[in-house]
């Protein structure tokens, strides 16, 4: 245990972080996330594009590198993800298959990539994102197909593939209370009844600077007296770039809240940040004129937010 990973430890948390292949080529990049975390999700190697490319063909290659990194380095691995809408290779969103067709290619998808990865997973999220902002289900081709049972189905062919592995369901939004949160804590509910092994819930937790909901802490605990625990899963808090002092300090504020909250829950189980540095982050590709959400900055030197995270742990 090192860095920010060893003091989480202190307080029976991991401290986690994305990473991934493309990222093992900047070795200093590289040795900062080893330095620093005591878990490592893989950013992009785990989803279904990647591990079945084409319907039957599975490849291991990123995912495997990702694995055995973790591992090797004493760090847990969190596994993401195994149902998801996102980053789905065509073959399965225009396939039009039958709902018999598609539950079957979803738990053979399931059977095969958790069955290659048995062992290795502190925690596989095997759904993501399955709600609209107003907590009704969202529109993919899993629901439309399958219809809600998809999830129940996920869970139990996750769990009796790989035992071990904690299983979670994961989603945005989800950090204050409100409608997306309240489905979420039904569902939980009602999965739990059915005898669906849902063991966490992740609040993925892409936030914005300065405008945390004020009673996230309140919410998450509120997720683990349904007798699920908590994650923090894909922790990341964007600004307008480029940064300024206040902003930077605001950043550094809402960090503490995040990592404060977990370690003021006692099912929290951990945090994990969705990258490093800044340079790295996926939200100005995809949140234009939004950026820095990091605790690291382009040229890898620790932000506010790093040394707020610090003092929060
Ligand atoms: C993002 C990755 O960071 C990007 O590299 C990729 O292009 C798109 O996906 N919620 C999730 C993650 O569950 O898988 C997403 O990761 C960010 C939002």
């Amino acid at each position: 245990p090192k860095g920010l990973g060893a003091l989480a430890e202190r307080k029976r948390r991991y401290f986690g972080v994305a990473w991934d292949v493309n990222r093992a080529v900047d070795s200093d990049y590289t040795q900062l996330v080893l330095a620093q975390f005591d878990q490592i999700t893989a950013e992009n190697s785990l989803k279904w594009e990647t591990t079945e490319p084409s319907r039957g063909v599975f490849n291991y290659t990123n995912g495997d590198f990702v694995v055995g990194t973790a591992l090797a380095n004493h760090m847990s691995f969190r596994a993401h993800v195994l149902v998801w809408h996102s980053q789905l290779p065509a073959w399965v969103t225009a396939g039009n298959f039958s709902k018999t067709e598609l539950t079957s290619i979803m738990k053979n998808h399931i059977v095969n990539v958790a069955g290659h990865y048995k062992g290795k997973v502190y925690t596989w999220d095997v759904v993501n994102e399955v709600f609209n902002e107003d907590g009704t289900f969202r529109s993919t081709v899993f629901y439309d197909t399958i219809g809600a049972e998809f999830i129940d189905i996920a869970f139990k062919t996750a769990r009796q593939t790989d035992p071990h592995a904690l299983l979670a369901i994961n989603d945005y939004n989800i950090d204050g209370t409100g409608a997306k949160s309240t489905a979420m804590i039904n569902l939980v509910k009602g999965a739990k009844r059915r005898g669906v092994p849902i063991d966490q819930i992740g609040a993925q937790a892409h936030l914005v600077v300065g405008t945390l909901p004020t009673d996230i802490q309140a919410n998450w605990q509120a997720f683990t007296d349904i007798g699920v625990v908590v994650a923090v899963t894909e922790v990341d808090i964007r600004m307008p770039t480029p940064p300024t002092a206040e902003s930077l300090a605001q950043q550094a504020a809402d960090y503490k809240t995040v990592v404060s909250a977990c370690l003021n829950i006692k099912k929290c189980v951990g945090v994990t940040v969705w990258g490093a540095s800044d340079k790295y982050s996926w939200v100005p590709d995809v949140f234009p004129g939004e950026g820095a959400p990091l605790q690291w900055d382009d040229n890898l030197v620790p932000k506010p937010a790093y040394n707020a995270t610090v003092q929060a742990l």
